[in-house]
């Protein structure tokens, strides 16, 4: 059994991806027993099928909990139902960003905790629709010492779901490399509006990519995650722009359904790096305070 804590997008995509019968969702503590959910799931290639999930019961042992959750609720999401599992249970954290696995890791160093980056694509158009809008692959690896063990045996429960799994000893450095691409995209879509491809004929991207990149570069090198030039950096982040052109961000899609960004674990994230290394961070900072702005109205 695989236990999956947040029942959104990615977690009904794993959900739905593993055999029946092999994944549970975990309820929110003290939340009253419910039917399990069902929806309707839109595969990539091929018909629609309806999925039925049920919820874990208690004393139910799973052997791997994925936590699904948006990168802002993760910590108190999993402080709230971590008692009811055995120090052993393997926990992977799906979060985009950075800053939610540093948090949850630094708080149960001891548990074999794993991160997992992905490019898989699921989405909601209706409460109960989940559309698989893009294949992709899946890197796990470990983020807590304990965790390496457990590597092997996740990537094969996950694998027997369909999905392209990979193991990844250097899971940080996969995240950086989201990470770039993430703040050098999102916040801009965000703030203008517009899909990927976009920001990159706009007066605001032209303007301040380039100090945006000079601060990446010298982030990732007081990081330990090595020398990469501004300029590479902004040739990657310009290739992902126009090969995703006509793609809206998860950020601006939050945005427009008025829901809370994940700004706070990419580009303010990176303006809390800088404070702590005492590199400036101008640009991150702008585009953070502009994206928070927008969620708050
Ligand atoms: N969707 C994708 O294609 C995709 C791809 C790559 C990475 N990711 C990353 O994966 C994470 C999840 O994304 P998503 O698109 O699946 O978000 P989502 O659709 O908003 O799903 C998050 C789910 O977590 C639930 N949740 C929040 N707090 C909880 C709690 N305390 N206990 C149990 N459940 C809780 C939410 O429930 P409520 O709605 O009731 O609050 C929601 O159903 C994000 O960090 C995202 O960046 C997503």
């Amino acid at each position: 059994m695989i236990a999956i804590l947040g029942a959104g997008s990615l977690g009904r995509l794993w959900a739905a991806s593993l055999n029946p019968g092999r994944a549970a969702f975990i309820a929110r503590p003290a939340e009253p027993p419910r039917a399990a959910i069902r929806y309707r799931f839109r595969p990539f290639n091929g018909p629609e099928s309806i999925i039925e999930v049920p919820w874990l019961r208690a004393g139910d042992n799973p052997e791997l909990i994925l936590v699904t959750t948006k990168a802002g609720d993760t910590f108190g999401a999993i402080a709230g139902v971590i008692d009811r599992f055995p120090q052993s249970s393997p926990i992977i954290l799906f979060q985009n960003g950075l800053g939610s696995q540093q948090t949850v890791t630094a708080h149960w160093p001891y548990r074999p905790i794993l991160a997992a980056s992905t490019t898989e694509g699921a989405n909601r158009p209706e409460p109960d629709l989940l559309v698989h809008a893009g294949t992709g692959d899946t890197w796990i690896g470990p983020m807590t010492k304990s965790a390496g063990s457990y590597l092997n045996k996740a990537v094969a429960l996950l694998s027997a779901g369909g999905l392209t799994i990979h193991p990844e000893q250097t899971i940080r450095q996969r995240l950086w490399q989201k990470l770039i691409i993430n703040a050098g995209i999102n916040p801009y879509t965000a703030i203008l509006d517009c899909p990927n491809g976009d920001i990159l004929a706009s007066s605001l991207y032209r303007d301040t990519i380039r100090g945006l990149c000079r601060e990446l570069s010298d982030l990732m090198r007081a990081s330990g995650q090595g020398e990469e030039t501004p300029e590479a950096l902004r040739h990657r982040i310009e290739t992902v722009a126009r090969k995703t052109a006509r793609n809206t961000s998860s950020m601006r899609a939050d945005v427009l359904k008025g829901r809370t960004t994940e700004i706070n674990f990419i580009n303010g994230y990176l303006a809390r790096l800088g404070k702590d290394f005492g590199i400036r961070t101008p640009v991150n900072q702008m585009l953070t305070e502009q994206v928070q702005q927008l969620s708050s109205h």
